[in-house]
């Protein structure tokens, strides 16, 4: 007979853990392709962002692309922050230094981790939701007659840069309005203009660096909750794994925030 959800054998709170395990696994894959993606607007020097822009304009021409925003990006996002949420104010730390009415046990590396994990949990809630208010809502380009247009400052590089990626400049109440002619180029622009401030780069420094540890972290606790590495010798072996991509997407999303207008598209 299969259990029933809800039944003693396959209890609600059970299922709420894995769907948050599994949702957690899912925004860890989508984290690295978006800073990768992001990359791409520093790392290829000299392309004037070229690879970010085909691959911002291959996303945005996905049919149905709200639906699957909503439905594969933020649906996931809610329901690991719901239940994070509820883990998170109820967890019980034991890597910090105490009175005696609480365990302390700071020798061990992984009680650390577990710290970390819900301090960055608590980062994450309030960064992504300045990021989406921020790149999806404030900054997003809108669609105009002739391209996508965005408001920038000026700079001592952006008239060059418009030359060459066919971006149309006009100066508007001491600011400049910038009709680019494909989505790709605005969100350059808007991804250039973000990073020209000491302020956001700090911001977005901490964020990057708290979301690479809270998802790769997760992800090699992620494969003991399902009982994929069992042995302390496939924990210890998959760390490695889980450490090095976690250093690899660090690197793609700092590159993006210190590279992209003070190195490559600073002229
Ligand atoms: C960039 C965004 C995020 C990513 C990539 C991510 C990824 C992950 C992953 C892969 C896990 C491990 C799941 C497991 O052990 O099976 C996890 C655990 C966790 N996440 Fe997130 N997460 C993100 C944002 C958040 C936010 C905003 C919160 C809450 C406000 C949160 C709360 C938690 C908590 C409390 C755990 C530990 C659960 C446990 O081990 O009991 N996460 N996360």
């Amino acid at each position: 007979m299969v259990p029933k959800v809800g039944s003693q054998l396959f209890p609600l709170a059970f299922i709420f853990r894995r769907l948050h395990s599994l949702t957690g696994l899912f925004i860890s894959l989508f984290l690295i392709q978006h800073l990768y993606v992001n990359s791409q607007a520093a790392l290829f020097l000299g392309d004037d962002g070229k690879s970010f822009i085909s691959s911002v304009n291959d996303i945005h021409s996905i049919p149905y692309l709200p639906l699957i925003e909503i439905t594969l990006l933020a649906i996931p996002i809610l329901i690991h922050i719901w239940w994070g949420i509820l883990y998170v104010r109820t967890a019980k730390f034991n890597s910090l230094s105490s009175d005696g009415s609480a365990p302390s046990l700071p020798n061990y590396p992984r009680n650390h981790a577990f710290t970390w994990q819900r301090i960055t949990s608590w980062i994450l809630l309030f960064a992504i939701i300045a990021h989406v208010v921020h790149m999806r809502f404030i900054r997003y380009p809108e669609e105009v007659e002739n391209g996508y247009a965005v408001e920038l400052v000026q700079d001592p590089g952006i008239d060059s840069l418009a030359k060459r990626l066919d971006v149309k400049l006009e100066p508007q109440n001491g600011q400049i309005r910038a009709v680019a002619p494909d989505f790709g180029t605005a969100e350059l622009l808007v991804v250039r203009e973000a990073f020209k401030s000491p302020l956001i780069m700090a911001l977005y420094t901490i964020f990057v660096l708290a979301a690479c540890f809270h998802g790769f972290n997760g992800v090699w606790t992620f494969m003991i909750s399902w009982g994929i590495t069992i042995s302390e010798r496939s924990q210890k072996s998959f760390s490695i794994v889980t450490n090095g991509v976690m250093v690899a997407v660090a690197f793609l999303g700092l590159t993006a925030i210190y590279l992209t207008y003070w190195i490559n598209l600073y002229e």
